[in-house]
């Protein structure tokens, strides 16, 4: 009898806390795109959202005009390409899939000449139309386009880095995803923490820290940390010069998205990880890293730190930590 009222306690809060919380505004930058559309699909699910923006310099009012149809209560408005400022007006949370995705042969990191001139144009407007919204960023090489955010931030004197983030979601999806393929769990309960970064070897997972994970040894372990480190260029190689992972990404970005705007909302006990400014490992030079992050109304409320890890974990984390140094200078040098 008291189990049974002490649950439905717990259910009613938990009821309240997500019926009863703050809506907010949420502009997705790059609406038009592989990942930009399905994304404002999701977006449009997500009973946080109060009003959708969707803006990119080809096809957001088509986007706009198709995801508006669909029967939840958020406003969409589709902005053509010189139309940024108003899609950012008002806009809590700035979602950024836009720029230009791999092709087979290449790394995240071909991308920057392109992507690290979208995003700080991108960046720029956000810092002098919605200096005070979250920004999420998702448009790669990640490990170097926060840097570039976080100083376009800083020069406009706007800068707030608990509000910059690097979406690193899909590398939890996929750990999650593919530790389950290997020991046959439920993914939905045993989600895995990732750290580190968002490219190849400065992605770490952290399987020790999860039961079923902690049993994988072996060559199996060794497959599974190099699946989830190249989990992009399954999709790239598979799509065969027609892009990189889309669907996955979107859903991991609504995943981020939702964490983040159930945060805000008030919800206490959001914790994912997240590439964001953090102190855990400045004394090594890395100034921005991934770890779980406790999200909020002021967006980053407390960084966890990486907790106890095996050995093998230990070696990963120094190889990361060296690539994630270096993509951070490349980052700052371009924007210096
Ligand atoms: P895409 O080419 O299908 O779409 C990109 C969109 O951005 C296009 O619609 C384009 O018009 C738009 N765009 C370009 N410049 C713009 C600008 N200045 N302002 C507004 N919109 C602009 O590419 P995609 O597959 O959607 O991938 C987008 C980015 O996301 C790529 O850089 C890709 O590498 C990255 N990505 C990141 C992750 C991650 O885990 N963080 C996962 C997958 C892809
Ligand atoms: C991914 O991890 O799928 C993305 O970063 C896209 C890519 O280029 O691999």
């Amino acid at each position: 009898m008291y189990a049974r009222s002490a649950a439905r306690t717990v259910s009613q809060a938990r009821a309240f806390s997500s019926s009863a919380s703050r809506q907010t505004n949420v502009t997705v930058l790059g609406a038009g795109g592989g990942i930009g559309q399905p994304l404002s699909l999701l977006m449009k699910l997500d009973p946080h959202v109060k009003k959708l923006n969707l803006y990119d310099i080809r096809g957001a009012p088509g986007v706009a005009a198709d995801v508006s149809h669909i029967d939840t209560g958020s406003e969409v408005t589709g902005f053509a390409a010189d139309k940024l400022d108003e899609a950012l007006d008002g806009a809590e949370v700035v979602v950024v899939p836009a720029g230009v995705p791999r092709k087979p042969g290449m790394t995240r990191d071909d991308l920057f000449s392109t992507n690290a001139s979208v995003l700080r144009d991108l960046a720029s407007a956000v810092a002098r139309v919605s200096p005070k919204a979250h920004l999420l960023i998702i448009t790669n090489p990640v490990n170097s386009l926060v840097p570039i955010a976080s100083r376009v931030f800083e020069k406009a004197g706007v800068y707030d880095p608990k509000r910059i983030f690097g979406v690193s979601t899909l590398d939890v999806v996929r750990a999650t995803r593919f530790l389950a393929s290997v020991t046959g769990n439920d993914p939905k309960n045993t989600p895995v923490t990732v750290v580190g970064g968002h490219s190849g070897d400065t992605i770490v997972p952290l399987f020790s820290q999860s039961s079923y994970g902690k049993a994988v040894t072996g060559e199996v372990y060794k497959k599974l940390v190099h699946r989830v480190q190249f989990g992009g260029d399954e999709v790239v190689q598979a799509k065969a010069g027609a892009g990189s992972a889309t669907l996955s990404m979107a859903f991991a970005g609504a995943k981020f998205a939702g964490a983040l705007l159930r945060g805000i909302a008030g919800e206490k006990g959001v914790i994912t990880p997240t590439f964001v400014r953090s102190p855990l490992y400045l004394d090594q030079g890395v100034e921005y890293f991934a770890s779980n992050v406790e999200l909020g109304p002021n967006g980053v409320e407390k960084i966890h730190p990486v907790g106890p890890i095996s050995a093998e974990e230990e070696e990963l984390l120094k190889v990361a930590l060296t690539g994630l140094k270096q993509n951070i200078e490349k980052g700052y040098k371009f924007i210096e």
